[in-house]
């Protein structure tokens, strides 16, 4: 059986996958820069310095800021999206995950958070969720993000386990590919055409039962 669950949280625990996405296109469209959903699917997952680099490169305005004004813009996109947070609450923990994480405590797996976001932590809090987690991989310690494993090893260290012994759980395509690389058991939420056709999907949190979970290890 598997010993571990970590968890991605933005897209994954509730919705602020789409908060993200807003911050950033207000900020791009400051910049006239367009981006799209489509686009924003390679944002996922991935940490603020490194979207705001994507986001550039995709305005072909990666040589126009100095650090300082890259520190500046990538501060604006956070305050904007700290800013939309403020109102999560307990309603907003998308359908089955409380059942969930129950259900893995009462089973005794540990259960560990594995987001980019170093807004994790005060997510859970106002959702009240931080009970649940035996443990938290502080996204400031790792050397490199997400599609790299690193998040993912660090969240099973966290815990005392191997990432081997563990699944994950992610929206996103870098998310996706830092669980396999982790050793971990990838589950995506979403669809094939974004996450792979080679892993288990479901299309709803509702579907991320611990029943489900332990059939797709056995497999
Ligand atoms: C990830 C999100 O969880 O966290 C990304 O999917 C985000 O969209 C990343 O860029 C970093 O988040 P934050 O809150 O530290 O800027
Ligand atoms: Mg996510």
């Amino acid at each position: 059986m598997f010993k571990g669950v970590l968890f991605d949280l933005d897209g994954v625990i509730t919705d602020t996958a789409e908060y993200h996405y807003l911050a950033w296109k207000n900020l791009a469209d400051e910049l006239g820069i367009t981006i799209d959903r489509a686009f924003n699917e390679k944002l996922k997952g991935v940490s603020r310095e490194d979207s705001l680099r994507l986001i550039l490169t995709h305005g072909k305005r990666e040589n126009d800021f100095s650090q300082k004004e890259f520190d500046q813009l990538a501060k604006r996109k956070n305050d904007n999206y700290v800013e939309m947070i403020q109102a999560v609450s307990p309603k907003d923990v998308y359908p089955g995950i409380l059942d969930l994480l129950t259900d893995l405590k009462q089973a005794g797996i540990k259960i560990s958070l594995a987001s980019a976001s170093k807004n994790g932590p005060f997510l859970l809090k106002q959702m009240e969720l931080t009970k649940y987690f035996d443990g938290i991989a502080d996204p400031a310690t790792i050397k490199a993000g997400k599609p790299a494993p690193d998040i993912f090893i660090l969240a099973a260290e966290v815990v005392n386990l191997r990432p081997e012994d563990c699944i994950g759980i992610e929206d996103a395509q870098a998310g996706i590919t830092a669980i396999k690389a982790s050793g971990a058991l990838p589950i995506g939420v979403g669809k094939a055409q974004q996450l792979g056709d080679d892993i288990a999907l479901v299309t709803s949190t509702n579907a991320l039962t611990i029943d489900f979970l332990k059939k797709h290890w056995q497999n």
